[in-house]
């Protein structure tokens, strides 16, 4: 029997054996040169926490309630496209193991499994993501599915108008589905298992948009889809829009810029996700965690917020909640244990993340995860005191 993985880092280095090149490459990669994405593991890895002696933490409390429900943690597993490609029925087995271990999932519009198929596998409420598309009626019937389907949350992504310019995919020829050429042969052969679980099997393709312009394409024409259908002209009245159509909770995801947040809440944003899409958008923009401070005292309690890119660990949700979020969102980190043993393996990483979580809180001497400020923050000394 293969040893358990010991943390996401392990997840990783799995996933990276058992995937070929071009669907860790898909998974792993940034955008440009990944400083982005870079940024945000290390802003997170650089803060130090303070923490305090002789406290009782034999009871810990980590659940948080995030938009109207009750959570083991304070982490949402991060919406995804096309995780169906690691793994058979991906979404699917990723709301399942969130479920079962009490965590929010969101299903990405650009899922592989629909959102009836999803609802179908998981047995708790799960939250839906949109890109805003210059055809609205395509977003609104996405909506009544989602309804239909339970969702309870939207959470609207606003950081994409364009497809981000991800070299590894483009180098690779990255297609979906996934196609075996003369370049990759020797790649796709010695990933043998992901071959007949993935490679072999039915073609993966947007489950959501079965039908649409966007059904099977490379990486080049899905570029062109997005560029042709994600709204580059969009204003806040669309977040209105959203918010009438949805008729309950809608969360903000992309927001860097604390004007912005303050804009999101005014139309009526009931949460904000501070993202910079995992560094796979825009390598010019900051670590998420380093505006973080600046969103939340902007936003000064009119919204929930969360922090999304760059967590490994359970300490980095901690540190999150220090910087003035209310939880995480994780992306890769799932997909890594996704990739590594299907369910199994999603269902390890989030313990993992669970258990960091409450390592932490015990070493930190703070049993209550809703207690965490800036209080448990070391800073560093100001210049010349
Ligand atoms: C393979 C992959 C696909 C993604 N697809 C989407 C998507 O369809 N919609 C979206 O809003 N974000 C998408 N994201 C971004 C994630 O929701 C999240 O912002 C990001 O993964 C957070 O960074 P992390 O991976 O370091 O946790 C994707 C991320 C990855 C890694």
């Amino acid at each position: 029997m293969r040893p358990l993985a010991h943390s996401i880092a392990d997840l990783r280095e799995r996933a990276r054996a058992r995937l070929p090149r071009t669907l860790f490459d898909f998974i792993d990669g940034g955008a440009q040169d990944e400083a982005t994405l870079r940024a945000n593991t290390e802003a997170l890895r650089a803060v130090r926490l303070l923490p305090r002696a002789l406290v009782d933490v034999s009871e810990l409390d980590t659940s948080v309630e995030l938009l109207g429900r009750r959570y083991a943690t304070p982490l949402v597993v991060a919406p995804t496209g096309l995780a169906g490609l690691l793994w058979p029925r991906g979404e699917a087995l990723l709301a399942a193991a969130a479920a079962a271990r009490g965590t929010a999932f969101c299903l990405s519009m650009m899922s592989a499994c629909s959102l009836e198929e999803v609802h179908a596998a998981a047995p708790a409420p799960f939250w839906f993501q949109l890109y805003l598309l210059k055809d609205r009626g395509i977003n609104e019937a996405l909506m009544e599915r989602a309804r239909a389907c339970g969702c309870e949350v939207l959470v609207l992504t606003v950081d994409t108008k364009i497809q981000g310019p991800r070299e590894r995919d483009i180098r690779n020829g990255f297609t979906v589905p996934p196609r075996i050429t003369a370049a990759n042969l020797l790649d796709m052969l010695t990933h043998p298992a992901w071959l007949a679980r993935v490679g072999l099997g039915p073609a993966v393709s947007f489950g959501n948009l079965a039908g649409s312009a966007c059904a099977s394409r490379d990486v080049v024409s899905i570029a062109r889809f997005a560029q042709d259908q994600y709204d580059q002209t969009p204003s806040w009245t669309a977040l209105e829009w959203v918010k009438r159509r949805w008729r309950g909770p809608v969360l903000v995801k992309g927001i860097l810029d604390p004007r912005d947040a303050w804009l999101a809440c005014e139309h009526g944003a009931d949460a904000i996700a501070v993202s910079n899409h995992g560094g796979r958008q825009f390598d010019q923009a900051p670590a998420a965690l380093s505006v973080l401070e600046d969103v939340a005292a902007r936003v000064g309690g009119r919204a929930q917020i969360l922090l999304d890119g760059g967590v490994r660990r359970g300490a980095d949700v901690v540190k999150a909640l220090a910087h003035g979020a209310q939880g995480c969102m994780a992306g890769r980190a799932l997909l890594f244990g996704l990739a590594a043993n299907g369910e199994a393996g999603v269902s390890r990483a989030l313990e993992i993340l669970q258990e960091e979580v409450r390592n932490t809180l015990v070493l930190l001497g703070q049993p209550r995860i809703d207690q965490v400020d800036a209080r448990c923050l070391m800073r560093e000394p100001a210049p010349g005191s």
